[in-house]
């Protein structure tokens, strides 16, 4: 009864230029692995769960890379959506359909685009998630220890009296102030949202009919087309329609049936250049490099990447994002790096 969704619609643009609007960063391979990180998400999930269970939920201008991707999949696995509306639309779309399909379903909704090294903890945390989810009605996270004020990720409070690992979680708030975020912190038992979730269909459905009826009488209104060949008519009509807003402020701050494990692997989600250096091994002269071959003089803390084995000289350069690709190279400092997404607007508008 296991499934897995898979969001994969995001565009990543502070990872441009490799990531861009045709070809997102979770089709690409980040860590020069040889994988791309959808490639890894999904081989990860699949240790857990049936290869024909585990749906991709994207933007149908990425169905191709999808499969060209994911030999595995079927074309019923991906699930298309003709608009970005953000994730709890797709969550419930795809929900109807598993438990029309399944109605004792429990599955996991991940990002495609996380970074996760260690999978044996990664899958026995998610283990006891699912056992916990067939026997109760819970939405369960996985929570991560914080190490600053990030203002970018969902917080969660959780009973500091439980002494098991599944915590019952007294508040959820996605992406607080800066000020609220350090409160959080200093009072200890918070921990961040990794975006990587856990319930039964019937659980999660019964949520979004109590706190998103308006959402969930959108969608349940296709219900009968659903896994039928008129479900294409009546979601490339109503799909684009659907309120825009994330799974967080849906369902997730609102529901008092939230639990959280504190996750025991090291995670990280990949949204920047700097995070992304930190991931990776370093030169001895502490450079992250990918695909390039690299002759450093005096030159540390940068992120570089180019294309296979292109030859790179460095010299009186630190902390700099080198990313050069067929028509564009970035030499951006990397304490910069959330203003990419200003950068790459003011290119587009200027070219
Ligand atoms: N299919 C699909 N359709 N996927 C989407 C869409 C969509 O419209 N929008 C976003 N996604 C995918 C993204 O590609 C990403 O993998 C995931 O859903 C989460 O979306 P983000 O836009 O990256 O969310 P966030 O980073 O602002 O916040 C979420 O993740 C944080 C951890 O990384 C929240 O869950 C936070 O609470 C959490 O801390
Ligand atoms: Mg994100």
């Amino acid at each position: 009864n296991y499934y897995a969704i898979l969001m994969a619609g995001g565009v990543g643009s502070r990872f441009w230029p490799v990531s861009t609007e045709d070809f997102p960063k979770q089709f690409h391979d980040m860590l020069g692995t040889g994988d791309t990180l959808i490639q890894k998400t999904f081989h990860r999930l699949a240790h857990l769960i049936p290869t024909e269970n585990i749906y991709i939920l994207t933007n149908e201008r990425y169905n191709d890379l999808v499969l060209e991707q994911l030999p595995e999949v079927t074309q019923k696995q991906v699930v298309l959506e003709p608009a970005m509306r953000n994730t709890a639309p797709c969550i419930l779309y795809a929900s109807l359909k598993i438990q029309k399909e399944n109605p004792e379903a429990v599955m996991i909704v991940a990002p495609s685009d996380h970074w996760i090294e260690d999978e044996e903890t990664f899958s026995k945390n998610v283990e006891q998630a699912f056992e916990f989810c067939s026997k109760n009605e819970a939405l369960m996270t996985l929570g991560i220890q914080p190490t600053f004020p990030n203002t970018g990720y969902g917080y969660i409070e959780f009973d500091k009296t439980a002494n098991n690992d599944i915590k019952a979680v007294h508040q959820f708030r996605e992406k607080p102030d800066y000020e609220t975020a350090k409160q959080f912190i200093s009072r200890g038992n918070f921990l961040w949202n990794a975006g990587i979730f856990m319930w039964s269909v019937k659980t999660v459905i019964e949520s979004f009919k109590n706190n998103q009826p308006d959402l969930y009488k959108h969608f349940e209104a296709g219900i009968s087309a659903y896994n039928t060949p008129s479900e294409e008519a009546f979601i490339k009509a109503q799909y684009p329609l659907a309120e825009n807003i994330s799974v967080d402020y849906a369902i997730m701050e609102k529901s008092d049936n939230v639990f959280v494990i504190a996750a025991e692997f090291d995670w990280n989600d990949l949204g920047t250049w700097g995070s992304l250096y930190d991931k990776l091994d370093k030169t001895e002269n502490g450079n992250a490099v990918v695909n390039a071959r690299t002759l450093v003089e005096d030159a540390s803390g940068n992120m570089i990447r180019t294309k296979k084995d292109k030859i790179v000289v460095i010299d009186g350069l630190n902390d700099y994002i080198i990313v050069d690709k067929e028509e564009v190279l970035l030499i951006f400092p990397k304490e910069k790096e959330q203003d990419i997404k200003k950068v790459l607007k003011a290119v587009k508008d200027k070219f």
